[in-house]
């Protein structure tokens, strides 16, 4: 677990201001109805700050969360009852445990993007399969890369700028280095935040990117017998303008 992949602090702290906004429209509702379609436990692994656990769990469904980051965690325990932090732990996708086993397991918003080794892919893939229950399955999300970008990346662009609880302005710029031999965007975010005075703190650490026969050859080389890979939340299948991987893998009943 290298520091660098870990969201430090104030990421974590305006990570549900800038993101609630900007990805809840695109996958909120898709991953709840395949939580709650669920009849037995689901685990969220990358939990981040609850996004989409905390709904689920006071909507009633028996929901696990793993993450890596004890900052998001942090976060995350503030926010429900503490009779239910035992739901809770800090582990990696890569070798989490649990004596018990899920009949779904979701890793929703780039989580997988954040495990850079294809090595520790398989490992976070076949994991997971050990830790579902027949007929159980894994979904997973990657964004599509697109080859503009992939190019010339971005050079400080603000891709937020709102105001926090108490009506101070929050911004957060982005500058990022594509790297396409070794698949990864070095990404840098800067945040920039009032608190009596203006403060600035800048996070760098690397994404990982998939290409779409990279993730077929990653489920065909898992334990999952089979997998279909979506191109958004829709159900649609992948096209030219698909902007998501959204990759479903099923354990044989
Ligand atoms: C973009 S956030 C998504 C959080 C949440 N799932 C959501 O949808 O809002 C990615 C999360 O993955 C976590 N993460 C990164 N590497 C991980 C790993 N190896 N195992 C578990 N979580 C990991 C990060 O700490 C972060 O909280």
């Amino acid at each position: 677990m290298p520091p660098s992949h870990e969201y430090p602090k104030n990421f974590a702290r305006f990570y549900d201001i800038i993101y609630f906004g900007m990805r809840d429209p695109a996958d909120k509702d898709y991953y709840l109805k395949q939580i709650f379609n669920t009849k037995g436990k689901t685990l969220e692994a990358g939990v981040g700050t609850g996004r989409l656990f905390k709904t689920a769990l006071v909507e009633g469904a028996d929901i696990y969360g793993i993450d890596t980051s004890s900052a998001m965690l942090e976060e995350l325990y503030d926010k429900i009852d503490p009779g239910e932090h035992y739901r809770i732990s800090r582990q990696s996708i890569v070798d989490f445990h649990f004596d018990f086993r899920f009949d779904l397991v979701i890793a929703p918003f780039r989580v997988m993007s954040h495990i850079i080794e294809k090595e520790d892919q398989l490992k976070a893939l076949n994991n997971v399969y050990r830790h579902l229950n027949p007929g159980g399955t894994f979904i997973f999300d990657a964004f599509v890369p697109d080859p503009e970008y992939l190019k010339k990346g971005f050079e400080n662009f603000v891709d937020f700028e709102d105001e926090d609880e108490w009506g101070n302005k929050v911004t957060r710029s982005v500058t990022t280095r594509p790297d396409l031999i070794n698949q990864i965007i070095a990404t840098e975010f800067t945040l920039q935040w009032t608190e009596g005075k203006t403060k600035k703190e800048s996070w760098s650490f690397p994404l990982r990117f998939f290409f779409r026969y990279e993730l077929e050859h990653l489920a065909e080389r898992s334990l999952f017998e089979s997998y279909r890979i979506f191109g958004d939340f829709q159900g649609g299948s992948l096209t030219r303008e698909s902007k998501e991987f959204l990759t479903v893998c099923r354990k044989t009943p």
